[in-house]
């Protein structure tokens, strides 16, 4: 098994060493890795070009989560996120994972959906059927707006018709975007296939948009825990009694808390919901870090959820013989061209550093992270609780609001979190105490 993605202690490297590391395992030029990292990799006169009434750049952390291994290929993953432990947990999550030989991913379907809305129709069962008899004449008219993305082996698949009810009828038209997100794209076909459908229709023409619901571009993951990789320290570093005398879980009754908390988010759409911020932690934070769109994903994620009329969790674990397996399945349109990526250097380090070669690469590996990130939280709440890991990583981040610099950070953190008091005043405090040699 490569060991690529493994790199024991190297959240105790100082930073400039991590990136040393990074550079050599993903082969990236450490000047252009740390060019594309130093300011967030955007000028404020590039970002004045991006969006509008720009007065500066906002920054946001980027690191890399360790562990993950994809269908035998071992990624290190960039992930940008605020919130502390999102990238300490999906990594401690994968590592458990990779014991059983890491996540098994697929995409279900690589198809992008663009609606053409059609109102007043007078007769919508006769409009729907005479629009999917012209199918083949929409299909070549929708293939001539997207001459490039033709040549690069894509374009539109299918026409799909439904009658909406009220006299409104709607025409799905499918693409393959091959390694594009598609937004541009599949709008560019919905507005030229727009006033044919109207006229086909006998109705009047609606919006031409495509849909962030898009359930056929779904990716699919899974994974497989066994027991013993659950627990803290394995019984036979420690006691038996002891374990059980400090109220600790064994590894099967990890598993057992774990499906019984995914039961309960499949019962509970309020736990449901919670469940799925888990999961989309980590996947949110590898759309942010390659530059894709997290409102589209985050739209298209909790629509699926929400697909049966009841909001359902994106993932489930279950038990099988003494290992846990989870299941993930969402749609994920992601791009690895176009978009961000032409403007921001970071984002096209981060799809250096994965090694990603397609979109459907990049949605197994985020599906993947996603997972990891919703084990890890699950673990956590079902043996000690969510606050104590949390609290201990959220301490480093109170220490440096504090004024603690370099090796203080985990002097003071250490200080605060060990006291239970985790508050910039008593992080000042400590830092005090840690300066006059207290
Ligand atoms: C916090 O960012 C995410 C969790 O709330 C997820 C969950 O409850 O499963 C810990």
């Amino acid at each position: 098994m490569s060991e690529g993605s493994r790199i024991p202690g190297f959240y105790k490297l100082g930073l400039a060493e991590r990136r040393k590391v990074i550079s050599d395992r993903a082969h990236v030029d450490l000047a252009e890795l740390e060019h594309a990292l130093e300011a967030g990799g955007l000028d404020t006169a590039t970002a004045d070009k991006v969006v509008e009434n720009v007065l500066g750049i906002y920054g946001l952390p980027f690191g890399v989560a360790l562990n993950v291994r994809v269908n035998n290929t071992d990624r290190l993953v960039p992930m940008v996120v605020e919130e502390p432990s999102v990238i300490a947990a999906a990594s401690n999550a994968a590592r458990m994972i990779r014991q059983s030989g890491g996540f098994r991913a697929e995409v279900v379907e690589s198809l992008m959906i663009g609606q053409v809305q059609i109102t007043d129709v007078e007769h919508p069962a006769d409009a729907v059927a005479r629009l999917e008899a012209a199918a083949p004449r929409l299909l070549e008219l929708a293939t001539k707006a997207v001459p490039n993305l033709v040549a690069r082996g894509g374009g539109p698949r299918a026409i799909d018709v439904r009658d909406l009810g009220q006299r409104c009828i709607v025409l799905h038209v499918l693409v393959d975007c091959r390694d594009a997100m598609g937004a541009n794209l599949v709008n560019t076909i919905a507005e030229a296939l727009g006033p044919i459908t109207a006229e086909i229709a006998g109705g009047t023409l609606g919006l031409r948009i495509l849909s962030n619901l898009c359930d056929r571009r779904r990716v699919h993951a899974t994974c497989r825990v066994h027991a013993r990789e659950l627990v803290s320290s394995p019984r036979s570093s420690k006691s038996a009694e002891r374990a059980e005398s400090e109220g600790e879980l064994d590894g099967l009754e990890v598993v057992d808390a774990i499906v019984s908390a995914s039961r309960f988010a499949e019962l509970d759409p309020y736990r449901a919901a919670t469940h799925n911020k888990g999961i989309m932690n980590g996947i949110d934070a590898v759309v942010l870090a390659t530059g894709n769109d997290f409102r589209a994903v985050e739209a298209g994620a909790h629509a699926y959820a929400a697909r049966s009329g009841h909001y359902a969790p994106l993932a489930v674990w279950r038990r099988d013989g003494e290992d846990l397996v989870g299941q993930l399945e969402l749609p994920l349109s992601l791009g690895i061209v176009g978009g961000t990526l032409r403007v921001h250097p970071t984002a096209r380090l981060a799809l250096k550093i994965l090694g990603v070669t397609s979109a459907d690469e990049l949605a197994m590996v985020a599906a993947s992270v996603g997972l990891a990130s919703n084990l890890s939280a699950l673990r956590a709440l079902a043996t000690e609780g969510i606050q104590r890991g949390h609290m201990s990583l959220h301490a480093r981040s109170v220490a440096s609001a504090a004024g603690a610099l370099g090796d203080e950070v985990e002097l003071v953190a250490a200080r605060i979190a060990g006291a239970g008091l985790i508050t910039v005043e008593s992080a000042e405090r400590a830092l005090a105490q840690l300066r006059h040699g207290r």
